[in-house]
């Protein structure tokens, strides 16, 4: 996995508070959470922030669904951020692999060792660490339909997934997905919102840049914007949630920026034609 170099995490998190930012993504497996947790307990130290003004997401990685790793794994996060509770912990992703000490354990042949787990069980110990209030909501990542029907349709559901990270931006806009979400009143959380820094050893570059479209590019002139607070601004008007990533002070401001203009519903519906219905994360694993 790539790693962020020394402290550009801590400085970038302290930047986001201050510049206005409340919503935290994170996950152990960006191994940063140590100087993510920093930012936050400065932060607070400073008085500039309270603990329940941040909403800190963290995510339970493919590695730890047996339902007796939940919240030790959780309780692992906990500690290295060194807070009482996270407000938001999700599964990561609907596949697990074999637990261990390897984030991508492979076998000699360099495949993937799944494991079988119920994804129903992992829930339920999700559950049961928000009844010990070490998280406040519970939720999922990169689930599809059925997998979202599974959890809701589970006999005995006690809480039900509050969101769904997922990819979405204009290229790829999700419309079904949102539809059914938001008919069980389950949040939208995407990812990539900007179409991701085109890392080749996980991007699908064959499609073409997001910030390069001559659409999202003519829209910005208009309101004096960028293409990427266009695109954010989009997913937020019609009530998906984006969490940009951003090292560089400029561009963390930049895509806040945000808020003081609207699109009209046309330009939604021309951005929206945007839709090319393919992934840039296609999580091959
Ligand atoms: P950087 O960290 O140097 O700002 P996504 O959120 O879709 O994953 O996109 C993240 C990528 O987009 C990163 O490479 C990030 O680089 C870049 N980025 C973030 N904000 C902007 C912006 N406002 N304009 C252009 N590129 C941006």
């Amino acid at each position: 996995p790539c790693q962020t170099p020394k402290g550009t995490c801590l400085e970038s998190v302290k930047i986001a508070i201050d510049t206005g930012y409340r919503h935290i993504d994170g996950a152990f497996v960006y191994f940063n959470e140590h100087e993510v947790g920093q930012a936050i307990r400065e932060k607070i130290a400073e008085g500039r922030i309270k603990r329940e003004d941040i909403f800190y997401c963290g995510k339970l990685w493919n590695t730890c669904h047996p339902p007796e790793l939940v919240r030790p794994t959780l309780e692992k996060t906990l500690k290295i951020l060194q807070l009482d509770y996270v407000d938001l912990y999700i599964i990561e992703l609907p596949m697990a692999f074999k637990p261990g000490d390897a984030i991508y354990p492979k076998d000699e042949n360099g495949k993937f060792i799944y494991h079988e787990t119920d994804l129903c069980a992992t829930w339920e110990a999700m559950e049961a660490c928000k009844d010990a209030g070490l998280v406040k909501s519970i939720g999922v990542s990169n689930f599809n339909r059925r997998q979202l029907e599974m959890i809701l349709n589970k006999p005995g559901l006690k809480h039900k997934p509050v969101s769904n990270q997922v990819e979405c931006h204009p290229y790829f806009t999700q419309p079904k997905l949102l539809e059914f979400c938001r008919q069980h009143d389950i949040v939208i959380v995407g990812y990539s919102p900007l179409g991701t820094s085109r890392d080749e050893t996980w991007v699908n570059v064959s499609s073409p840049p997001l910030l390069k479209d001559s659409v999202l590019n003519a829209i910005g002139k208009k309101y004096n914007k960028t293409a990427a607070q266009i695109a954010l601004r989009f997913n937020i008007q019609r009530g998906v949630v984006v969490i940009p990533k951003s090292f560089n002070p400029q561009r963390i401001r930049e895509n806040f920026q945000i808020f003081d203009f609207s699109l009209t519903e046309k330009e939604m519906k021309e951005i929206e034609a945007l839709n090319k219905n393919v992934r840039y994360v296609e999580l091959l694993m």
